[in-house]
């Protein structure tokens, strides 16, 4: 999905060439999010002027068309802000044209690179248009930045020479959807905007002297200051213009202007960041990181400022201020600078071709991680700490509701049961499209679950609020810390994957499905009449890293059953029951996503009730034949298939009699895995199909962490 970054330099001299390399870099630190255009704006060789580079394509494209237009590398700033950009095409092709940043006019006098997507572009678009402003671009972001030129213009001409901030405030009133932007303009030298509305952004500060303080101070408007005139009307219902100014925008008014700011109107409390005030008060050299994403900030700083909704950066001066447009009551006051725990290291490939290949491989080490620290495997106790507090609230829900979108659904689907079981609290699985799509009655004795790597994914972030509102309490099972899920939940568990780069989730499924099931095991942990089922379940987990490390060793086998029996097939056929019907799901939709094999994941009690016409003997199968309770029905659905000269690949337990047998007698393969306890033999079976559907696609020539069309962060509905 699309990707912010912004690097500012104060008192720290840069040569352009350096700055540019820094941006691009930048660039490529998100690449993992899927993208299909980049583009970054730097300062010109005149005083106002601004360079912007934009291709589509991947950011080595972009490098090579800076090189093309030869830019004077050796030009030095003191102090200098640039903003960058991979664009993910929501509206308008990726061509370069819609490639951001996106400018305000030919002269380039506000540029913007934006997250999310402006729902009321299309009105904006047509009230600048009225007013004579030429667009170029198919995209929303480009609304934004003709906003900024024509209130700068309006403003001015009312004789009002605004801060950047405060016209800021006056473009974001006019906007409607989801946005994380940054902007920058030649009227506001090396200065820099940076907002948010549900979609991420955090700002990195690097300095040589330690900050006086790790936090910065909210500032907003005092509580007498008026509401400054609105500037320009965009749709009917927004923003309390009183019905004279409405009425201008449906007659479409040339008249709309922006009507003069009243006196003291701006009357803002301005205070120079305690963070950034140096012992003698002279200036602090200073760099400032901004992106939407830790990865590309913390090769240079570890130091880390989350953004809230709303919030409006204003970085210039060496200072990073923050300002709301309002004092909220109980709302914090500061927004905390922290330090980002994630090192470098963990986000390169290491000796691995692809993200992918490498998250398989840190199976046995991520889930070890999730586990780490919190189960007690000598008194079988589990101990989540951010669940603690909450879990007396939660045992009185009157159900559990698990919403979640892709693999984070599958892990949610796989626990079902073990939750069911432990808990005695209903509890039902959302895929949070169609959860929002039905408006799905929530009470205040419900419990939500949300489930997402990311913590950013839009669909799953707008279940999430809708809960809120509805006054349920709200878990997040999430593995990006710092992430909006994490942050805006009451209460959860970071599933301590580590970061995840391959577009195709391997490890923080396995991850989260442990997540879950120590979240079950918490919620029972006052049941005597279930000690000996937990105890069986937490001695499993114990031997899982190794047995996934074991099932690592299929690999040789797999990747060559990919390059002989499942070559150049068109479909595959993925049969589960029970605990296994979600490996199933999951192991179909690894294999469509990036080996664009057509697959599904099919209940094996369902097979006679459609699937079964087609199966023959040149359709490829995989069934999950391991032992549980309804092994005797797996053995059943498989004689079905085998019956109608099927001859399927089956994920079993090593040495299991039954299959040993069988294949003597039938056209079948296995595939062994060990055996655990029922609840956790998805999280073996599922590593044969990660490994699978690695090598089907690695055997197409496919680049395996960014397959076509998908994105590894979707923020968008
Ligand atoms: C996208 C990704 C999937 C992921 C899903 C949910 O579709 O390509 O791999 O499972 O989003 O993402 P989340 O970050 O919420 O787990």
């Amino acid at each position: 999905m699309c990707g912010i970054f912004g690097y500012c330099n104060y008192l720290v001299e840069r040569s352009r060439g350096e700055i540019i390399d820094t941006l691009v870099d930048g660039l490529q630190r998100l690449e993992y999010r899927g993208y299909d255009s980049t583009g970054i704006a730097i300062d010109g060789d005149e005083a106002d002027s601004t360079f912007i580079y934009k291709q589509i394509g991947k950011v080595s494209a972009l490098k090579e068309e800076i090189t093309k237009q030869n830019p004077n590398r050796d030009v030095t700033f003191v102090s200098h802000c640039g903003i960058a950009h991979t664009r993910w095409a929501t509206h308008g092709q990726p061509e370069q044209v819609n490639c951001h940043p996106q400018r305000s006019d030919p002269e380039d006098q506000f540029v913007v690179v934006h997250n999310g997507i402006i729902t009321n572009f299309r009105e904006l678009k047509t009230l600048l248009i009225n007013k004579g402003y030429k667009f170029e671009s198919d995209t929303d972001t480009e609304c934004i930045a003709k906003l900024y030129l024509h209130l700068y213009n309006t403003n001015l001409q009312n004789g009002h020479d605004l801060d950047f901030h405060e016209l800021t405030k006056l473009v974001l009133l006019e906007l409607e959807g989801s946005y994380g932007l940054l902007c920058k303009s030649c009227h506001y030298p090396n200065e820099v905007i940076a907002t948010r509305k549900g979609s991420p952004l955090l700002i990195g500060v690097k300095s040589e002297k330690k900050l006086k303080v790790d936090f910065v101070d909210v500032e907003f408007p005092e509580e007498n200051a008026g509401q400054p005139e609105i500037p320009l009307k965009s749709n009917n219902k927004s923003f309390g213009l009183g019905p004279k100014k409405a009425r201008e925008f449906e007659a479409g008014s040339q008249n709309a202007n922006l009507l003069p700011i009243a006196a003291n109107e701006f009357n803002l409390r301005h205070s120079q960041s305690r963070a950034f005030l140096s012992e003698d008060g002279s200036p602090t050299p200073v760099e400032f990181f901004v992106s939407s994403d830790a990865a590309s900030v913390v090769k240079h700083t570890k130091k880390v400022l989350f953004l809230e909704d709303d919030d409006l950066a204003h970085i210039y001066d060496g200072e990073l201020h923050i300002h709301r447009s309002r004092r909220e009551v109980g709302a914090s006051m500061t927004r905390s600078i922290q330090t980002l725990e994630m090192e470098l290291a963990q986000i390169m490939k290491g000796p691995y071709d692809h993200f992918m290949q490498k998250e398989i491989y840190e199976q046995p080490e991520s889930t070890f991680n999730t586990m780490r620290g919190r189960i007690d495997y000598e008194n079988n106790k589990v101990i989540l700490g951010g669940l603690k507090a909450w879990l007396p609230v939660i045992r009185r829900a009157r159900r559990l509701i698990m919403i979640a979108c892709g693999t984070s659904y599958h892990s949610c689907l796989a626990t079902r049961a073990i939750f069911e079981e432990l808990s005695d609290i209903p509890v039902s699985v959302e895929l949070a499209s169609d959860f929002l799509d039905r408006k799905c009655p929530v009470f205040r004795d419900d419990v939500c679950v949300f489930v997402s790597q990311s913590g950013e994914t839009a669909d799953t972030m707008l279940a999430l609020n809708y809960c809120l509102e509805r006054g349920a309490l709200t878990v997040g099972i999430v593995n990006s810390v710092g992430s909006s899920i994490s942050r805006v939940t009451h209460c959860g568990v970071h599933i301590n994957a580590g970061p995840e780069i391959g577009v195709a989730s391997t490890k923080a499924y396995t991850s989260q499905y442990i997540a879950l099931v120590m979240f079950a095991l918490s919620l029972s942990d006052d049941r005597v009449s279930k000690i000996d089922r937990r105890i069986e379940i937490i001695q499993g987990l114990k031997l899982i890293p190794g047995q996934i490390k074991q099932v690592l060793k299929l690999e040789p086998r797999i990747k060559k059953l990919c390059a002989t029996e499942l070559k150049d097939q068109k479909s595959l056929l993925l049969l589960g029951r029970g605990y296994q019907f979600a490996a199933a799901l999951e192991g179909a939709l690894k294999i469509k996503e990036i080996s664009y094999m057509h697959s599904e994941g099919v209940l094996a009690g369902e097979l006679k009730h459609g699937v079964l016409a087609l199966v023959d003997e040149n359709l490829p199968i995989i069934a999950f034949g391991t032992r549980d309770s309804l092994f005797p029905k797996v053995v059943s659905s498989i004689e079905q298939v085998t019956a109608r000269k099927g001859h399927p690949i089956i994920i079993c337990n090593e040495n299991d009699e039954v299959w040993a047998q069988k294949s003597k007698s039938i056209d079948l393969q296995t595939l062994e895995v060990p055996q655990t306890v029922d609840c956790l033999q998805g999280l073996i079976n599922i590593i044969p199909l990660q490994l699978m559907s690695y090598w089907l696609a690695v055997n197409k020539g496919i680049d395996v962490d960014f397959p076509r069309n998908l994105a590894k962060s979707v923020t968008v509905e």
